[in-house]
């Protein structure tokens, strides 16, 4: 079921999409040599609970901790641990927040101090491939032109672009429906419609597309042993277009009326 938001519960996701960027913000400076894992989840903890939120992901499926984060050849969900960052490693930092209800989903990839070429260039156009969904992301669009333009990005750049994890939809649930892969074709698709709140999300990899999960059932690495990024933001799609609900810096959009956003 594709869930139609209101203006009001819009506004519920973006509080929650304000504090999911606090937490990255907050994890950005103090991720460095050194640190651990569990040290960043305590601090993602914190700021979320601070902020009258809900980690989305603890107790998801049994989840056990408050972020995922996944450094090097780890794609996504990666749990934290007793890892202690080393200069040179990249780390994705994944975190979502309940609201009154309503989550917020977002995740970017860093350097820990200096870090090779390679990884510079495959975390900077991982976002540039998130970006450029978001920009396909407007009424009577479809998921194929979002997907499509995402998997341009990464396939252009010689990445592997991961096919069996994807985007979703995102509102009451963190995971609802439709799914976003991150491939597609133009013009295929369901169509977006006002009120669609959707979760960009590509994962792509220095080396080839494909995955494996190690044995505590979450942690996604690149199979080939590869470097991998993921960048994520959690988009509406009101009458004025998309609204970036996780990214602390965009302005707010202009005023809709909440039936607009309600058929
Ligand atoms: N942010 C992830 C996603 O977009 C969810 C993390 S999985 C969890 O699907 F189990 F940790 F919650
Ligand atoms: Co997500």
């Amino acid at each position: 079921m594709i869930t139609i938001k209101s203006r009001r519960e819009f506004a519920k996701m973006a509080k929650a999409g304000a504090v999911v960027s606090k937490v990255h913000d907050e994890i950005r400076e103090a991720a460095r040599p050194g640190v651990s894992l569990d040290e960043l989840d305590a601090i993602g903890a914190q700021i979320i609970a601070t902020h009258g939120c809900v980690p989305s992901f603890l107790g998801y499926l049994g989840y056990p901790k408050s972020l995922c984060l996944s450094p090097n050849d780890v794609i996504v969900h990666g749990i934290p641990g007793d890892y202690h960052l080393r200069e040179g490693d990249i780390l994705s930092v994944d975190a979502g927040a309940i609201f009154e209800g309503f989550h917020g989903d977002a995740a970017f990839t860093m350097g820990i101090g200096e870090i090779g070429a390679d990884a510079r260039d495959l975390i900077a156009t991982t976002a540039e491939a998130m970006w450029a969904g978001i920009r396909e992301i407007r009424k009577g669009a479809r998921l194929g032109d979002v997907g499509s333009a995402i998997h341009d990005v990464g396939s252009a750049a010689g990445y592997g672009v991961v096919e069996e994890y994807v985007g979703h939809g995102i509102g009451r649930q963190m995971h609802e429906e439709p799914q976003v892969p991150n491939y597609g074709t133009p013009g295929k698709g369901m169509k977006l419609r006002t009120g669609m709140a959707l979760c960009v999300e590509p994962m792509f990899n220095l080396g080839k597309r494909h995955t494996k999960v190690d044995a505590d059932g979450w942690t996604v690495r690149t199979a080939d042993g590869s470097l991998s990024a993921h960048w994520e933001h959690t988009v509406a799609l009101t009458p004025d277009g998309p609204w970036v609900l996780t990214a602390g810096e965009e302005p707010l959009p202009v005023e809709f009326e909440e039936a607009e956003a309600h058929r």
